[in-house]
């Protein structure tokens, strides 16, 4: 069976991942404390935690709510920031088969540019993805990434900065997802991930007040799903780069959806906090699909999904 795929293709970005299972920035940390928990190294990928070239510490708690059918977060991109990521995670990537993928953010166009120099040259890295999507950010993130001039901007100046492949996260919170898809993969992007978190928050009406901190925070989780799924199947009709569907996976099934839908990979993010092994099983599901459904390659499963005749 060949489940392997290709996320970048063009020269040396090119970035072929053994199977299409990922995990999602920020539900993985660095990797690392999983890799002690199951083996890591089945994985199609790994999506670090998103980092800036300083160390942020992060919102103010509360930063977490559980929603009926998913989570909200205000985590707040705090992260280590690049040095100590170069001097005391990377190396440990280097020595791993499967690929890490750093997620990046920037105050500004410039510092998204320099996140992806410094990574250029840091050995262990196998791409970078753009997070101009997260609704946490105070600067950076999903303000980038609502417009479609200036995610193309972001893009062009880490394009310009590396000869990684440049993965770009777009946000569910825009008028038209395409739009934003387009400019990005007009600017060079090598691949696009949808989607971030949606824009969300709740209220404790005992103290009248937003449970989180920061007032908004991100909904994730299966509540999302059917959200992304759209939105992964508009974009993939639209661009002619890999799409890497997220949102909401937590099953086998869910992740063949978004693969039916057009999706090249998935990313599974919420559903490891349930059940830390949940990347995995998603990989040993499909396979199992792919045995029963006399599948002997995945580019099968991919895009398979036909518009309903009406
Ligand atoms: C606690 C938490 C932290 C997250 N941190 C990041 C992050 O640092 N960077 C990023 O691009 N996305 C981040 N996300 C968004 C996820 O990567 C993913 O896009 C989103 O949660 C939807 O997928 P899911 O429903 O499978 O979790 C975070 C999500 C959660 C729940």
């Amino acid at each position: 069976m060949n489940l392997s795929v290709d996320i970048a293709t063009a020269g040396k970005r090119s970035l072929t991942l053994t199977n299409p299972v990922m995990v999602a920035s920020g539900t993985f940390s660095y990797g690392v404390d999983y890799a002690k928990i199951f083996d890591i190294q089945r994985l199609g990928a790994i999506v670090s935690k998103t980092t800036s070239m300083q160390a942020r510490a992060g919102s103010p708690t509360q930063r977490i709510d559980e929603t009926p059918a998913g989570m909200l977060n205000s985590i707040g991109l705090q992260n280590v920031g690049m040095r100590v990521l170069a001097r005391d995670l990377a190396p440990k990537w280097a020595r791993w088969k499967v690929p890490v993928i750093v997620s990046i953010i920037g105050s500004t166009v410039e510092e998204y540019g320099d996140c992806a120099a410094f990574l250029e040259t840091t050995p262990g890295v196998a791409a970078i993805e753009l997070n101009i999507s997260s609704p946490n950010a105070q600067k950076g993130g999903m303000e980038f990434g609502q417009d479609p001039d200036v995610a193309a901007a972001v893009t062009a100046a880490c394009v310009r900065a590396t000869q990684l492949p440049v993965i770009v996260k777009l946000t569910p919170n825009v008028t038209s997802i395409v739009d934003i898809a387009k400019s990005v993969v007009d600017a060079g992007a090598s691949a696009l991930c949808c989607i971030n978190t949606l824009q969300a928050m709740s209220i404790d009406v005992r103290t009248r007040q937003p449970r989180i901190a920061r007032t908004f925070a991100g909904l994730s989780g299966p509540a999302i799903k059917p959200v992304a799924l759209r939105m992964v199947w508009q974009v993939a009709r639209a661009v002619s780069v890999p799409v890497i569907g997220c949102g909401g996976i937590s099953t086998a099934t869910d992740a063949i959806e978004f693969l039916m839908a057009g999706a090249t990979a998935v990313q599974v993010g919420t559903a490891t906090f349930r059940d830390p092994l949940a990347p995995i099983r998603v990989l040993d599901g499909i396979e199992s699909y792919m045995r029963e459904n006399n599948i002997a390659d995945i580019h099968e499963v991919i895009g398979a999904a036909r518009p309903t005749s009406t």
